[in-house]
């Protein structure tokens, strides 16, 4: 299977057929063997640098109903809050003070925030915050509604597809969210100038190789700036609390092939890669990933976003995240930068 990792190097592609053989063949050897050209590839475009985004979880209120996620409307027993537009402010000014030069805001789709509303926290912080990044990742909307909110200064939105396959989707959503929608939100959000982030779950239910394979496919024919992947992890109070958690190695290998997929992509090793394994974000680094985007929001409210069980970061320890990360990327050897991390493309 080398000369399948040696193909995507050169030709930065395979064929959805070669990368159902490459899923199904792994082994720790074809795993080495692919982290260390995707460390390299990584290395090139940004040493050992590791770029930080300030998370903000400022609302886990959502309309949607996904099956896999703890804050799905359907979950009575979430406890649901909402951050303040000062809350919000005062999470950016604490991450200012800390080094981080993006913030994210990302919540549940909630209509209690009108886009005018949405537009209004991004001014504000754009102005207190001129020389930083903001990136929203609030769902799917419409094209107009997105274009707004660019206007108001976002820069950046993440929106994962979380699966390519139509009959996939169907069988991890309600009738009424499709895939179709959710791509033609990350087709108006590129066209309207965002730097734009997609990305799926590895090993959610009902996944098979195929359904991977044509992941990979639609993101290189997407060609998104971010690309964000992590385990599925059940969560207790949904319809797949009794599914099993996605694997730790399938997800390294995945990073490994993103990396080689779009060499300058940003990638972050994720929270729920950490969460399944107590050095799962230093593993993901060294697989290829470059972004790390420790928890801001405010530490009353960090367990109620719980999108999974077990969820890291969401304790006692969890104000001093940039600093634990930052001695966990030195002790592999990397380096949290105080940096907007903006994507660069290759001339
Ligand atoms: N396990 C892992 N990731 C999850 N997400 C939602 N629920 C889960 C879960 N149970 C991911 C989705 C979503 C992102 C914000 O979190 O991919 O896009
Ligand atoms: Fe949050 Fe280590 S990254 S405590």
């Amino acid at each position: 299977m080398k000369y399948l990792i040696d193909k995507l190097e050169v030709t930065g592609s395979l064929t959805k057929e070669e990368f159902v053989l490459l899923l199904n063949y792994t082994s720790p050897a074809l795993s080495e063997y692919l982290f260390e050209k995707s460390r390299k590839t990584a290395g090139k475009y940004f040493e050992n640098h590791v770029y930080t985004r300030g998370l903000i979880e400022f609302t886990n209120y959502c309309k949607n109903d996904c099956l896999y996620c703890g804050i799905r409307a359907g979950n009575r027993n979430a406890e649901r809050y909402r951050l303040s537009k000062d809350e919000i402010l005062s999470c950016c000014a604490d991450g200012y003070a800390l080094g981080f030069r993006t913030f994210v805001l990302q919540g549940g789709e909630d209509c209690a925030y009108s886009d005018s509303d949405i537009a209004d926290i991004i001014s504000d912080i754009k102005e207190h915050y001129p020389d930083c990044a903001l990136t929203l990742s609030i769902g799917e909307k419409e094209d107009e509604s997105y274009r707004l909110i660019y206007e108001a200064g976002a820069d950046r939105y993440l929106l994962r597809h979380e699966t390519a396959n139509a009959a996939h989707y169907g069988l991890l959503h309600p009738k009424r969210q499709t895939l179709e929608n959710r791509k033609r939100c990350l087709y108006a959000l590129k066209k309207i100038g965002y730097q734009v982030g997609t990305g799926f779950m590895v090993g959610s239910p009902f996944q098979t190789t195929e359904c991977l394979a044509e992941d990979l496919l639609f993101i290189k024919e997407l060609s998104p700036q971010m690309i964000g992947i992590g385990p599925f992890i059940p969560h207790h109070d949904t319809p797949f609390a009794h599914q099993a958690q996605g694997s730790l190695e399938r997800t390294l290998f995945l990073i490994g092939i993103l990396r080689l997929l779009i060499p300058n992509a940003l990638i972050p090793a994720t929270t729920a890669l950490g969460t399944i394994d107590p050095m799962g974000r230093e593993k993901g680094i060294l697989a290829g990933a470059n972004v790390v985007m420790p928890n801001l929001s405010p530490v009353k409210v960090r367990k109620k976003y719980e999108l999974y069980d077990n969820k890291i970061c969401t304790g006692e320890e969890a104000a001093e995240c940039r600093s634990c990360l930052q001695n966990r990327m030195k002790s592999i050897g990397y380096k949290l930068v105080v940096d907007r991390g903006d994507f660069q493309p290759i001339n």
